[in-house]
C-alpha cells in the first residue's frame, strides 16, 4: 500500500506564522506537525510515501526528512501548484499509486489512541473499496459529516453541511483501492471550486464499497489548522506523552517497531538529537 501526505495548504489561517514556514513544518509541542501524519502512515505499514508540498517548499521538507532512507522508507515530494482540493492529491499521485491501494493522510490531522496501530493495520488490510473513520465531535459543521442507519451503516456524507445529520465527522485519513484515481478523474469542482474528498467517499458509498469505522468517544483527533487548535494540540500532546510515558508521532520509533531499521540505526538518529528529550527517548528505546 502506498502512502500520500497532502501537506500543500498555504496555511493562510495561520498567517503571519506560515509566511516564512509552511504549516506542516510548524511545531506541535516537540516535533514538526508533519511527523504526526507521517507516523500514522508508517504505523499503517506504508514504506513508499509521497508528500505533496506547496510550490517552492521541497527543499525545506527534504532538509527535514530527506528521501526517508534513514527511516527505512522511500519519500518523494511533489508540488501541488494551486489549491484545487484534497481529491487533487489522487491526480497528482496517480502514477505513484499505479495499481496499488493507497492511504491518504492530511498534513494537519493528528490521531492518537493506545490501540491506534491495530486500527490502522486493520484498515490497511482492506484491499478493495474504501475505509474511512467516523469521529464524534461537538461541532461537526466545518467537516465532512457522516450519518448512519440503525444498523450502523453509513447512509450519507456531506461536506460542511449547514444542518449536520449527525455529530460524526470523517477525519483526514482515507484508505482507498486503486479505483480512487479514476474516481478522482471524474470529479467536478464543488461550489468552493475544489475537488472534494467527500465526493470521492460518496462515490464509494454509492458503489456500496465504503466502510466507515467509528472511533470511540475518548479517541484523540485534532485538526491543527488554526492558532488556537495548534496551541491546544501542543498541550494535548504534551500531557499524553507525560502520562503515557511514550511519544506520539515518533517516526523513528515507528520505523524501528516495524523492523524497518536496526537498533544501531535508531540509536544513530537518537545521538543526533541527544540534546533534546526527543533524542533521549529514542536512545532509551
Ligand atoms: C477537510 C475535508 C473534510 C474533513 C476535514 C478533516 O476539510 O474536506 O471532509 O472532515 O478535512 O480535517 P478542510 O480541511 O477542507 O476544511
Amino acid at each position: 500500500m502506498k502512502g500520500i501526505i497532502l501537506a500543500a495548504g498555504k496555511g493562510t489561517r495561520l498567517y503571519p506564522m506560515t509566511k516564512p514556514v509552511c504549516k506542516p513544518l510548524l511545531p506541535v509541542y516537540d516535533k514538526p506537525l508533519i511527523y504526526y501524519p507521517l507516523s500514522t502512515l508508517i504505523q499503517a505499514g506504508c514504506d513508499d510515501i509521497l508528500i505533496i508540498v506547496p510550490p517552492g517548499e521541497e527543499k525545506a521538507f527534504s532538509e527535514l526528512l530527506d528521501d526517508g532512507g534513514k527511516l527505512g522508507v522511500s519519500i518523494q515530494y511533489r508540488v501541488q501548484p494551486a489549491a484545487r482540493g484534497i481529491a487533487d492529491a489522487m491526480l497528482i499521485g496517480a502514477d505513484f499509486i499505479g495499481n496499488d491501494s493507497v492511504c491518504l493522510a492530511l498534513g494537519d490531522n493528528i490521531f492518537y489512541s493506545a490501540d491506534w496501530q491495530t486500527k490502522l493495520r486493520c484498515a490497511a488490510e482492506n484491499k478493495s473499496g474504501a475505509v474511512v473513520f467516523g469521529i464524534w465531535v461537538e461541532n461537526p459543521r466545518p467537516f465532512g459529516v457522516v450519518a448512519f442507519d440503525e444498523n450502523g451503516r453509513a447512509t450519507s456524507i456531506e461536506e460542511k453541511p449547514r444542518v449536520p445529520k449527525s455529530n460524526y465527522i470523517v477525519p483526514g485519513l482515507y484508505f482507498y483501492d486503486s479505483e480512487v484515481v479514476s474516481i478522482a478523474k471524474n470529479l467536478r469542482p464543488s461550489a468552493r471550486g475544489e475537488l472534494e474528498i467527500t465526493d470521492v467517499n460518496l462515490e464509494y458509498l454509492r458503489r456500496g464499497q465504503l466502510s466507515v469505522v467509528p472511533l470511540e468517544r475518548g479517541f484523540t483527533w485534532m485538526d491543527a489548522g488554526t492558532a488556537d487548535s495548534l496551541y491546544k494540540a501542543a498541550g494535548i500532546i504534551r500531557s499524553i506523552q507525560s502520562e503515557a510515558g511514550e511519544l506520539v508521532g515518533c517516526i523513528e520509533e515507528d520505523a524501528y517497531s516495524n523492523g524497518w531499521i536496526s537498533r544501531e540505526q535508531l540509536h544513530a538518529m537518537g545521538e543526533e538529537l541527544k540534546m533534546t528529550d526527543y533524542g533521549k527517548y529514542i536512545l532509551g528505546l
